[in-house]
């Protein structure tokens, strides 16, 4: 059985929407790990109660490195062998992506390479685009940067304000996220370069 971990950093939902697939068998794997990097973490009390490991490790005055090294130890304690960013509000160092190579996953709440960084919902809306989206993708050292693997659309309705919008896109990350989880998992997939070809 292979064994996922999940960083976050707030709400959850993204993590609550593997953990269901975990539990309904739709992702053949186990959440071996889900690690906060704040203590008041809405998500990391969620994963308590379903009986999950889960711990905070505080980030707060810790480089960037010392900080994930000790995030990888918990990782490798725990024998992830796939690591789920979701809210994780923190860009990984090259240390820790040499740790993961081509096992760390990101979701974003854009079509990437628009709107990258914070609030891409609010960003997108404001841009006046037609069309937006969600986006899986590898993790490497930039942010929100490392090969696509799956991508989906939603549309900017006239009405839509940030948020109805986000909660638009909030229902397709929860869903193609565990798509991308389950090809990688499955060894779907190969990497060639930027591109994310399905066997
Ligand atoms: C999501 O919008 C995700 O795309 C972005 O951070 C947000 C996390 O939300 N990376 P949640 O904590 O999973 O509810």
């Amino acid at each position: 059985m292979k064994r996922i971990g999940i960083l976050l950093s707030g709400r959850g939902s993204n993590f609550e929407a593997i953990a269901d697939n975990v539990a309904a068998g739709k992702i053949q794997a186990e959440i071996a790990a889900v690690i906060s990097n704040r203590a008041d973490a809405p998500g990391l009390e969620r994963a308590r109660q379903r009986g999950l490991p889960a711990l905070c490790l505080p980030s707060k005055g810790l480089e960037r490195e010392a900080y994930d090294r000790q995030v990888v130890a918990v990782l490798k304690e725990r024998q992830v062998d796939l690591v789920c960013l979701a809210g994780f509000m923190r860009l990984l160092s090259p240390y820790f992506i040499r740790e993961f190579p081509n096992r760390i996953l990101n979701i974003h709440p854009a079509l990437l390479p628009a709107f990258l960084g914070l609030e891409a919902q609010h960003q997108a809306w404001e841009y006046g685009v037609k069309v937006s989206g969600c986006t899986v993708h590898f993790v490497d050292e930039h942010l929100d940067h490392g090969p696509i693997i799956v991508q989906t659309s939603v549309p900017v309705m006239n009405d839509d304000t940030p948020e109805t919008l986000a909660a638009r896109i909030l229902k397709e990350e929860h869903r193609i996220y565990s798509e991308a989880i389950n090809l990688v998992l499955n060894d779907c997939i190969r990497i060639e370069g930027r591109r994310v070809i399905l066997k």
